[in-house]
């Protein structure tokens, strides 16, 4: 049986957190181990300048989160690991699909809008003020991502969603005037997928910087297990498990019984100090290996180069026969 193209890419903006690895790194990895699939997962550092354009922290961060995805035990054997800008096809692709996109198609992105809106709120007299082409355009370049390897299963968030439809507009597009050329892609929202809360209560995110690094320093680590909010409860009171953070983050990474033993600690009115000591030994346990792979591949990033460069040399034989393939197609091609 033909195995099923899953393909995701993850924006190389931040430093991987908690948040992160337990709603889609451990989730994706585990995916990519099944047979029945083939992978694809790539770095979209492309798309990291639509939002950043400090060149430091976009080299940095895409650093940080290929060493994130090996050291978390991504196998580059079985998945094809790239670097989005290590494939120029990708962007070529991304222009071809630009002149297959209805303007209006893009109006109507919901990042677009909210920019739009935000200048309108602001009384801004133009509405367009301040919007990069990229912010408007991005909708493209994640279809060519998408298309570029004739995805069928793309595992992304809900936020994603509207994207894939546009992705599959564009691709239905080039195939109603120059043939069947792309497969329909499809989202996979992990609707089960964990939603971790950040320091503050709220969801854990870049966006609201109440994240916990999923491999800072252990003394880093402990200290953010430490700043999570809770209530003024006094040890001896008991504690609902249901509304705490910190419960939640320990059920993250532990099995039935213990979550029914830390449960049972809650309502026996467990001391805070005590709940984050038990989340955080828990959690550096899992942690501390890959953490320490982590840091070996920080520390020689020869390492993640080679690795990319496989992915990249895999993806681009791929890529480039198919390209040539579309080119042709639209009319791009030697006269003889
Ligand atoms: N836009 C996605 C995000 O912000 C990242 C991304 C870029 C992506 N290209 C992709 C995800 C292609 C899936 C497929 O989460």
């Amino acid at each position: 049986m033909a195995k099923e193209i899953v393909l995701t890419g993850v924006t190389t903006t931040g430093t991987p957190h908690l948040g992160n690895y337990v709603g889609a790194i451990q989730p994706a990895i585990e995916a990519s181990q099944q047979e029945s699939a083939e992978s694809f997962f790539f770095l979209a550092d492309y798309h990291a300048l639509i939002k950043c354009h400090d060149p430091a922290r976009v080299h940095e961060s895409a650093q940080q989160v290929a060493a994130t995805w090996l050291a978390c035990g991504l196998d580059t054997s079985r998945v094809t690991f790239y670097r989005q800008s290590d494939i120029p096809e990708i962007t070529e692709l991304s222009w071809i699909l630009t002149c297959m996109t209805a303007k209006g198609l893009m109006n109507r992105a919901h990042a677009y809008k909210a920019a739009v809106q935000d200048n309108l709120d602001d009384g801004d007299a133009d509405p367009d003020r301040g919007i990069m082409m990229g912010l408007f355009s991005y909708p493209i370049l994640m279809a060519a991502d998408i298309l570029m390897f004739n995805a069928q299963k793309v595992p992304v968030g809900k936020d994603q969603t509207q994207h894939l439809e546009m992705a599959r507009d564009i691709a239905g597009k080039f195939n109603h005037v120059y043939g069947n050329t792309f497969n329909m892609p499809e989202a996979v929202v992990n609707e089960s997928g964990m939603i971790l809360k950040g320091l503050d209560g709220r969801k854990m995110s870049k966006s609201y910087d109440n994240t916990i690094p999923l491999f800072d320093t252990e003394k880093k680590f402990r200290k953010a297990i430490n700043k999570i909010v809770t209530n003024s409860l006094e040890p001896g009171e008991p504690k609902d498990p249901d509304t705490c953070t910190v419960f939640e983050l320990y059920s993250a990474f532990a099995n039935e019984a213990e979550i029914a033993e830390m449960r049972q600690r809650y309502l026996d009115g467990i001391a805070w100090g005590e709940a984050k000591k038990i989340t955080f030994e828990h959690l550096n346990e899992h942690l501390a290996p890959k953490r320490e792979v982590y840091n070996e591949l920080m520390s020689d990033p020869a390492m993640i180069d080679a690795e990319l460069a496989k992915g990249a040399e895999k993806a681009r034989q791929q890529a480039g026969a198919f390209l040539d393939k579309i080119r042709s197609k639209v009319g791009i091609k030697k006269f003889s």
